[in-house]
């Protein structure tokens, strides 16, 4: 089948659309033909190296962790699923999806897709709205109390300013001045320029002090103590990426990784499709033009939502 390899660590460039043997499903596993597959920054940093000491792959290795297609065969034991059905899927931290074929466990990281949820949408929804609700859940924040979100506009952020709004969070979202209104759609309250202001200095002045939770989906290592600064005491931090362990002033910081529970997938494609939640997808590209893809995923070229290779 035709795919998208990385044949050993390192840069993007490396990356090449080729043959791969096409995967088998075992016991419990779908096999699903791909239509449309969604980039996640984790894809750029398992090719180049980054994530080697967390999550270390073996070369050469299928790109890709989020689907959507229709199932070709079921494995053994795999109940819940026929052939033909339209799915889409998350590969749950085992590469793949960016190719003709991809498996998948049968559990919480594949859904049904429902009829108007086109591939495309589906392929740019599992992990960023799975992590979303993770985020949510890991919040603890009630109807009223305000949470910023530093990198709204990307694919978790816009899916995450969503969630919290509709939860009846007030939101303060990031965004450069051309996602302004973008931002607002979605549900955000207040919308600071990052290029222009301290984000949570801002986002306390905006909410006189009363700034209760940040998740910040940009800032990693000793760079979130510089969030933390910022915040009041007793104030609760959320990350996506990794930091230091212990704050001052009595700030709580969560890292929250993405976990699915049996259900929430078939849910969150459901409210797609009724319109309570929506899916921005910035550009889709072929598959032979994936490399590119990633690349230009990769370097920030698109702010907004998701990038999708078609299949
Ligand atoms: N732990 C987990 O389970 C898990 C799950 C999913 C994702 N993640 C991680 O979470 C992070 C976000 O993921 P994603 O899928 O949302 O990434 P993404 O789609 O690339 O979005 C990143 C966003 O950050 C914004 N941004 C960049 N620099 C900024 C700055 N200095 N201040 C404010 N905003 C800034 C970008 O907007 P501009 O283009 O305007 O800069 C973009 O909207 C990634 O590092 C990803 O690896 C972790």
């Amino acid at each position: 089948m035709k795919a998208l390899v990385a044949p050993s660590y390192g840069p993007l460039d490396q990356l090449v659309v080729t043959d791969a043997p096409a995967p088998s499903p075992g016991p419990g596993e779908l096999l699903v033909r791909v239509e449309a597959a969604g980039l996640n920054p984790l894809d750029a940093a398992l090719v180049t190296g980054a994530m080697h000491a967390m999550m270390p792959v073996e070369h050469p290795f299928v790109v890709g962790m989020d689907a959507a297609g229709v199932v070709e065969a079921v494995g053994e034991g795999a109940t819940g699923y026929e052939i033909g059905d339209a799915v889409v899927a998350y590969t749950h931290f085992h590469p793949g999806t960016i190719a003709e074929y991809t498996k998948v466990g049968v559990g919480p990281h594949v859904a049904k897709r429902p009829a108007g949820l086109d591939a495309v949408r589906g392929a740019a929804l599992p992990s960023v709205s799975l992590t979303s609700e993770c985020i949510l859940e890991a919040a603890r924040a009630e109807a009223g109390q305000t949470i910023l979100i530093i990198g709204a506009t990307g694919g978790v952020g816009s899916f995450t300013v969503q969630l919290a709004a509709q939860a009846g969070l007030w939101v303060l979202a990031t965004a450069a001045p051309a996602d302004a209104d973008y931002v607002r759609g979605l549900g955000a309250r207040d919308v600071i320029d990052y290029t222009s202001t301290d984000p949570v200095k801002e986002a306390q002045r905006l909410a006189g002090g009363r700034l209760d939770v940040v998740l910040d989906l940009v800032n990693r290592g000793p760079a979130l103590l510089g969030t933390a600064d910022a915040m009041k005491d007793g104030g609760r931090l959320l990350s996506t990426l990794m930091g230091p362990e212990s704050f001052e002033r009595g700030i709580t910081v969560v890292y929250v990784r993405m976990s699915a529970r049996e259900g929430q997938l078939q849910s969150l494609s459901e409210r797609v499709t009724a319109g309570t939640l929506s899916v921005e997808v910035a550009a889709t590209y072929p598959l032979d033009d994936a490399p590119k893809a990633l690349a230009e995923f990769a370097s920030g070229r698109y702010s907004r939502g998701k990038v999708v290779v078609t299949v």
